[in-house]
C-alpha cells in the first residue's frame, strides 16, 4: 500500500512539475512577443543605420552564438530586442546621452509589467547597459557577453561597411578624405567617413570578442573588412 502511496505522490509531483514548467514557457513566449512588437513600435523613426533590421540581425546571431555557447535564450531574446531602444536619445542628443545606460533604464521599466523571474530581469539590464563598445559597463554574464560579441559583429564584414557608409552618409560625411588624420577628426563631422570608422573602430572590434564563437565569427568578417578597404584606398588613388 506504501508503495502505491509512494508512486502516486512522486507521479503527481512530476505532473505538477511538468505543468509548472509548460505554463512558465508558454507565459515566457507570450512576454518575449509582447516584448519584441514594443520594441519594433519604439523604432518608427529611426535611422537605418541602427533600425528595427540592425534588432533583428543582433537577435539572429545571439540565437546562434547563445545556443553554441550555451546561454539562456529566453534572456538573450528579450536583452536583443531591447537592446537599442534608447538609440534615439542618444542621436537626437549628437552623442551626449549613452543609448546602453538609457536603454536600461527604459527596459527596467518595461519588464516591470511582465511576469519574469529577477534573476532574469537583473541579467536582461545588465545586457543592455554592458553591450556599448565604449562603455565603462563591462558585460559579466554569459548572456551580456554572447550581446555584446553580437551587436559587435554586426558592425563589421560586409554589413558593418554598409552600415558604415550608411552612418556616414546619415551625418551628411564625404565619400573619403585622405588629407586628414583618421584620429584627430570629431564624430559626426563631415569627415567623419566610413574609412574613418573603419580605422578608429572597426578595425579593433575583432580583438574585444568575449566568446569563442564570436571570436571565430569576427576574424572571418575582419578579413574580409580589411581587403574591402585595402582596395578602397587603392582604387581611390586610382591605381586599380
Ligand atoms: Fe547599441
Ligand atoms: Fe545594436
Amino acid at each position: 500500500m506504501a508503495s502505491i502511496l509512494n508512486v502516486f505522490v512522486s507521479r503527481t509531483i512530476m505532473l505538477v512539475t511538468a505543468c509548472f514548467i509548460m505554463i512558465t514557457a508558454f507565459f515566457m513566449k507570450k512576454t518575449i512577443e509582447a516584448v519584441r512588437a514594443l520594441a519594433h513600435s519604439s523604432f518608427s523613426d529611426a535611422k537605418y543605420s541602427h533600425d528595427w533590421e540592425h534588432t533583428q540581425r543582433v537577435h539572429k546571431l545571439c540565437m546562434h552564438i547563445g545556443t553554441i555557447e550555451g546561454a539562456d535564450l529566453e534572456v538573450l531574446e528579450i536583452a536583443s530586442y531591447l537592446h537599442d531602444i534608447g538609440r534615439s536619445y542618444q542621436d537626437r542628443s549628437k552623442g551626449a546621452v549613452c543609448h546602453a545606460a538609457k536603454g536600461a533604464e527604459i527596459a527596467g521599466e518595461i519588464l516591470k509589467d511582465y511576469p519574469i523571474e529577477q534573476d532574469k530581469r537583473d541579467n536582461i539590464i545588465h545586457c543592455i547597459l554592458s553591450h556599448r563598445f565604449r562603455n565603462t559597463h563591462h558585460p559579466e554574464t554569459l548572456e551580456a557577453k554572447v550581446l555584446f560579441d553580437s551587436d559587435k559583429l554586426d558592425a563589421i564584414g560586409a554589413v558593418g561597411i554598409a552600415r558604415a557608409y550608411l552612418f556616414a552618409g546619415e551625418l551628411g560625411a564625404r565619400l573619403h578624405n585622405p588629407d586628414v588624420d583618421p584620429y584627430k577628426v570629431k564624430s559626426y563631422s563631415k569627415n567623419d567617413t566610413g574609412y574613418r570608422e573603419y580605422r578608429v573602430k572597426l578595425s579593433k572590434v575583432k580583438d574585444s570578442m568575449l566568446t569563442d564563437e564570436g571570436r571565430r565569427m569576427a576574424i572571418r568578417r575582419h578579413a574580409f573588412m580589411e581587403s574591402f578597404f585595402e582596395r578602397f584606398i587603392k582604387e581611390h588613388e586610382g591605381l586599380i
